[in-house]
């Protein structure tokens, strides 16, 4: 059996999905908007906001667009530099929603008047539904709402009507029934905003009269077309950690180009203790055709003594590249196929006009000239949970698609400033002391993530009875539906003791130990 038999089911998915486009303006929350939308099974992707007639045009020939979303966005209208969008696009009589910036943006192109809001309103704010119509169909006179925004509307041009107003924004909703265009200044996409659902449904199944049509299982049938046109009649490496990510991008492309493919492992020497191992032989009962290149000297040699986090990632990803470059010359392979997914991008700061969080070490962290003809990543457009869907549909084995997410970097990011040769070791056994403990107390499934972190921290304590100055570890254990945002776990303290005792004895280099209670946001998950 080969990785390509692990697919005991295709997609019958011809049709084209109904479709939501969302153009990013640069918002925090541009994402959100189609995460929303999906949940729906509407299928919905979120592009560049200068999105070009001649790129809608071909996106019609993939999908059924039914209508486009503005995102929010950090700028003013009237700034010089100000992102916006093609203004054909308002010609094609497809059904419009604004939301925030973009909600400012169509009234200002519609000859509405925007102005600077004397009050800035951020946060949960109160709205009065003047017309619950439209979007904002089902919706009470007073709603409870997130905004944030500096701008505000003022005035609309006939044939728009007002739907909506608050304190600060004498036109918080607008609509035009026929033309099917909307703008609300409040983020429904948030939580925060109590009928926020309800006002993406309605514009969704009311206005853009889309059917529930897509299920992620359907992204399948896509991915494999989209490898199979890249790749062409070439031979291709895919990028292996054995994690759910690069394994259902190794699956999918074997389905699209068979024995062409060949999976490579980097052991870069900052894996978890077993990890090789464990991904082998998962591997070798699927009888996949896996190498394992062993860089782990190169890797430390390029790392020892570097502090800075963006620094790390970007030796990793040069390196990494490097290595996939070096076994593909003998494979003959012209095309790196990746698992890179939707989160890596969005951190990296693919998106134009929003700040880049971290560097993923596989989209930001790669060097800007490669051997390749192309990189592929057939999961790019996906959250977590959905690669997970899609690993089951798969039927990849539950040691693949139940693994704990672990970034790319490895150990490398949870050793916090310098790195040596000593520290991987003292980070791999705290590793396993925290793995064994969670999964001891069954609590793997209820939890995203759970590790430890080499801090840079060195304090004194008492070993024996003699003075001990030693590591300071820290323990991460969070809860998450997406990587996107996260709660620290609230760990019973009995099992904390029994984790702490066992890193301070078992591990001579460890004298303290503390317990990391941020959320994300603030803090990210991953400590670099
Ligand atoms: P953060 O730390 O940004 O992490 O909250 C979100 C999720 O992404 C993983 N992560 C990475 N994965 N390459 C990866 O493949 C990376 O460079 C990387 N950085 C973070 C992290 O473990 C978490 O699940």
């Amino acid at each position: 059996m080969t990785i390509l038999c692990w697919v005991k089911w295709m997609s019958n998915a011809s049709a084209k999905p109904d479709t939501i486009l969302v153009l990013d303006f640069g918002g925090q929350y541009a994402h959100l908007i189609a995460r929303r939308i999906r949940e729906m099974k509407v299928f919905s992707e979120v592009l560049p906001c200068d999105l070009t007639m001649h790129e809608l045009e071909s996106k019609k020939s993939q999908m059924k667009i039914c209508g486009i979303i503005f995102s929010g966005g950090p700028s003013s209208v009237y700034d010089g530099e100000a992102p916006s969008f093609n203004i054909d696009i308002m010609k094609v009589g497809m059904p419009l929603l604004g939301i925030c910036y973009g909600h400012q943006l169509i009234a200002k192109n519609v000859k509405g008047r925007v102005i600077p809001a004397k009050n800035n309103e951020y946060g949960t704010t109160f709205v009065t539904v003047d017309s619950p119509v439209g979007v904002l169909k089902g919706l009470d006179k007073t709603e409870k709402v997130w905004m944030s925004h500096g701008d505000t509307v003022l005035e609309l041009p006939e044939g728009f009507h007002l739907l909506a107003h608050s304190d600060s924004s004498p036109i918080a909703a607008f609509g035009h029934e026929k033309l099917k265009i909307y703008g609300i200044q409040w983020h429904p996409e948030v939580v925060h905003t109590e009928k926020g659902n309800l006002t993406l449904r309605n514009f969704v199944f009311d206005t853009c009269e889309c059917k529930p049509n897509w299920i992620v299982d359907d992204y399948l049938d896509h991915a494999i077309k989209e490898v199979k046109r890249e790749v062409g009649e070439g031979n291709a490496i895919v990028a292996l950690s054995g994690g759910v990510d690069s394994s259902v991008a190794a699956a999918i492309a074997s389905q699209a180009i068979g024995k062409k493919l060949t999976s490579v492992l980097i052991d870069h020497g900052f894996l978890r203790q077993g990890e090789v191992e464990e991904v082998k032989k998962i591997f070798a009962k699927l009888e996949s055709n896996l190498i394992v290149l062993d860089r782990k000297e190169i890797f430390l040699k390029r790392l020892v003594g570097i502090v800075d986090p963006e620094q790390k990632r970007k030796i990793i990803g040069e390196e990494f590249i490097r290595s996939f470059e070096s076994i593909s010359k003998d494979l003959k392979a012209d095309y790196l196929i990746q698992g890179t997914i939707y989160p890596d991008r969005i951190e990296s700061g693919f998106k134009k006009h929003s700040d880049k969080i971290k560097t993923h070490h596989n989209v930001g962290g790669l060097p800007d000239t490669t051997s390749f003809k192309a990189i592929v990543e057939p999961i790019k457009d996906l959250y977590k949970d959905e690669v997970r869907v899609m690993a089951k549909r798969l039927n990849l084995p539950k040691k693949i698609w139940g693994r704990q997410p672990f970034p790319g970097p490895g150990l490398a990011v949870r050793i916090i400033g310098e790195i040596d040769s000593k520290k991987p070791e003292i980070l791999k056994k705290a590793d396993r002391i925290v793995t064994e403990e969670i999964e001891k107390a069954n609590l793997e499934d209820r939890l995203w993530q759970y590790f430890a972190i080499l801090t840079d921290s060195k304090s004194t304590g008492i070993k024996g009875d003699a003075r001990a100055y030693g590591y300071t570890i820290a323990i991460r254990a969070v809860e998450s539906i997406d990587g996107m945002t996260a709660n620290f776990a609230k760990l019973n303290h009995d099992l904390l003791e029994t984790i702490s005792s066992r890193l301070t004895n078992e591990i001579p280099e460890v004298v303290r130990v503390v317990y990391d209670i941020t959320h994300k946001p603030p803090a990210t998950i991953e400590w670099e």
